[in-house]
């Protein structure tokens, strides 16, 4: 059953509340994505199952929840989405890490894949697939059916900013999915970019404005 979450802790509002700042430069921007990213994953990961296992403390034995059962795949939506990458490894250092290639067509905005190299197996896993911007919604909803199509099944679409036309397009099209949001902005402007939003997400992150 498809959830959407909004992750509206006060510390990940005033960093989406820095990255937006059109002032705040590559090192900082970087920094604030991978940090929100790793609030973001924290409550993403809420429900990753534990076991008790035996440990040892300098003062007893003691049984002890440690993670258990399914594996976790980070799945980045290249470019953009590998600034969320590490701040989420920080957690889960263990987790094996996808890449999906899309870039949006200028003018139709439509998602063109070019790249798509996914963990294997890849079905028992738990799939964090990462984008900071849910704009149209086109390229989330692309990657997670090509994740699907290698039989991806247990999967959450974290972003950071998303607009109203592009949740409802992910809503509609993956109703089995959990959608993590750090911030539902208002609308899209005529060239499908969020508003007021944070500009071009990768080209921020990479410097390449
Ligand atoms: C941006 C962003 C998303 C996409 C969102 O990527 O990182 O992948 O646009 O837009 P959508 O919801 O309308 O599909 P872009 O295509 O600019 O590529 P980049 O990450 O390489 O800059
Ligand atoms: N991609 C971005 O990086 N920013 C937007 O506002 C929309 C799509």
């Amino acid at each position: 059953m498809g959830d959407v979450i909004f992750v509206n802790h006060p510390l990940i509002q005033h960093k989406i509340s820095m990255l937006r700042d059109k002032n705040t430069g590559t090192n900082e921007f970087r920094a604030l994505v991978q940090e929100i990213s790793m609030l973001e994953a924290y409550e993403a990961l809420r429900d990753l199952p534990t076991e008790d296992v035996e440990v040892e403390t300098p003062l007893m034995k003691c049984m002890t929840p440690m993670l258990s059962g399914r594996k976790i795949a980070i799945v980045p939506i290249l470019r953009a989405g590998l600034g969320m990458t590490e701040g989420i490894l920080n957690l889960v250092p263990a987790a094996k890490v996808g890449h999906i290639g899309l870039y949006r067509d200028p003018v139709t905005h439509l998602p063109h894949d070019y790249y798509c190299k996914l963990p294997s197996p890849i079905d028992e896993r738990t799939i964090l697939v990462l984008d900071p911007m849910l704009a149209t919604g086109g390229s989330a909803s692309e990657a997670i059916t090509f994740i699907k199509e290698h039989g991806g099944k247990k999967i959450k679409f974290m972003c950071i900013i998303a607009a109203p036309e592009g949740l409802e397009k992910l809503k509609s099209d993956h109703p089995d999915i959990q959608i993590y949001i750090g911030h539902l902005d208002e609308k899209l402007n005529d060239h499908a970019y969020i508003l007021p939003g944070l500009g071009d997400a990768g080209d921020r992150i990479f410097g390449t404005i």
